[in-house]
């Protein structure tokens, strides 16, 4: 067959994503392979983007091969898919599939959103590879790649596979007018709303107005379309070792000073692509300045969404993970798919309810799992994550449970006692009695909140 590897990872020949293909092209020699580098070459591809075209339309196997890049996939790979949809390569009825290498924090939503994408485009899904970035060099990883690979080809030889249910023509709702009335502005607190909000996009325009005007705090708008970006991440690491990133397009600062300082961010932007506009998936790359430092913890955020946000499954999980993994307090979402203003006035009071009485909330499967991937990769790159690391001991993220010496003991102990028999008898039924002693203790002391 006749396999084209799209390749999104802006490292283009040394990603390290790509020598998974390039393990199987050797594995399987009796197919035919091409390697497009849309990641690295996607300024050129904005220019002219035929070259793509001709490798699409001469595959019969597309295989999108990328890493996984803050929730999603690389910048570079959602403005690729932009610019293939809307162009003339013929997709529909092609078979594809994903391999992408990560360390697992939300790989799940990176092959969604993949998936999604070229299920727009007409074409037929057949099974992804979600490795760790080190596996391809273990004999097991190894297997799992050729696994996969035998699996894909059973899969197209059996026509097996996955197409997107044709969705039933939407027409446009009405563009939103601005209709809340302006409340006076306290001072003490500072609200940023970060969006991507296109000249004529009118209507998230209005939105956002409409959630400024309800807003008691005063509000500044920061359009990440105005920041004069030089280009995406290239994951080249340099910020990690040095702390400096290789462009000197002032990005670090503005995020600094033009977001970070607020007390509330909230997100402002329209669907488009499964997420939002690829100008969006470029500030989140570029964020990687910020290490894996959750450095607006204990701030407040919510989102501001236009488009068919409801009928977005993924995109939920990614603006409800990432709040939850940022340690920000999560005020809700705003969309325009039902009562745009009642739900526009109701973030506005919540977000100030939040900052005025410092709610917080525990972190869900979402945030706890993720911050243990974190805390994991870490303490074991601590010697090239330098500043991570120092912000981890300081903030007591490196939790090991093995740390927790008087828990296991106090477990080892009652484990023994519970052998014996005298001791199982008068346990009897009175476990769950005992477990909750520490909690009663809690509530005893609990005193009325003054107001
Ligand atoms: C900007 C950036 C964001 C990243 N985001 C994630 C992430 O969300 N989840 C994850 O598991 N790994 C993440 N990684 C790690 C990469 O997915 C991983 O290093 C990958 O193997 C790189 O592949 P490549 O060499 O093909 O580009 C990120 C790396 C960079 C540079």
């Amino acid at each position: 067959m006749k396999i084209l590897f799209i390749n999104g990872s802006p490292k283009g020949d040394r990603s390290v994503t790509l020598c998974t293909a390039r393990h199987l092209e050797k594995r399987y020699p009796a197919h035919e392979y091409s390697v497009l580098n849309a990641g690295a070459r996607i300024k050129a591809l904005e220019k002219d983007f035929s070259e793509a075209e001709s490798a699409i339309n001469a595959a019969e196997v597309v295989i999108f091969v990328y890493p996984v890049y803050t929730f999603i996939a690389p910048y570079q790979l959602h403005r690729f898919f932009e610019l293939l949809k809307a162009s003339e390569a013929s997709c529909k009825g092609k078979y594809f599939a994903e391999i992408t290498t990560s360390k697992h924090f939300y790989d799940v939503t990176a092959l969604k959103y993949v998936e999604e994408n070229a299920c727009d485009l007409g074409m037929r899904y057949v099974g992804a590879l979600s490795a760790d970035m080190d596996d391809l060099r273990s004999e097991k990883g190894r297997h799992e790649a050729d696994s996969f690979f035998e699996r894909l080809m059973f899969d197209i030889e059996n026509g097996h596979y996955k197409e997107a249910e044709a969705l039933c023509a939407r027409t446009d709702s009405e563009v939103y007018a601005q209709q809340l009335p302006y409340k006076k502005k306290t001072g003490g607190k500072e609200v940023a709303v970060v969006t991507n909000a296109a000249t004529d996009d009118i209507n998230l325009r209005n939105m956002i107005e409409d959630f400024s005007a309800a807003c008691k705090y005063r509000v500044r708008v920061v359009n990440v379309r105005d920041f004069p970006f030089k280009g995406g991440c290239l994951g080249c690491f340099n910020c990690a070792v040095s702390g400096k990133c290789v462009y000197n397009d002032g990005f670090e600062e503005f995020l600094r000073k033009d977001v970070q300082t607020a007390d509330a961010i909230i997100y402002a932007f329209t669907v488009s692509d499964h997420y939002t506009h690829s100008s969006f998936k470029l500030y989140d790359d570029r964020q990687f300045c910020n290490g894996h430092r959750a450095v607006t913890a204990g701030k407040v955020t919510g989102y501001i969404i236009s488009g068919r946000y409801s009928e977005e499954a993924n995109l939920r999980m990614i603006t409800e993970a990432r709040a939850d993994v940022s340690g920000m307090y999560f005020a809700g979402v705003a969309g325009d798919e039902g009562d745009t203003a009642k739900e526009l006035e109701g973030l506005a009071k919540t977000v100030c309810f939040a900052l005025d009485n410092g709610l917080s909330a525990p972190k869900s499967f979402y945030g706890v799992g993720g911050t243990k991937i974190f805390r994991d990769l870490v303490y074991l790159m601590q010697g090239i994550m330098q500043a991570d690391h120092k912000f981890y001991k300081a903030h007591g993220i490196y939790d090991f449970p093995q740390k927790k010496r008087g828990m296991i003991f106090a477990m080892k102990a009652l484990g023994l006692l519970m052998r014996s028999e005298a001791v199982q008898k008068k346990m009897k039924g009175e476990m769950t009695k005992y477990m909750l002693l520490p909690y009663e203790k809690v509530i005893e002391k609990t005193v009325p909140k003054e107001n």
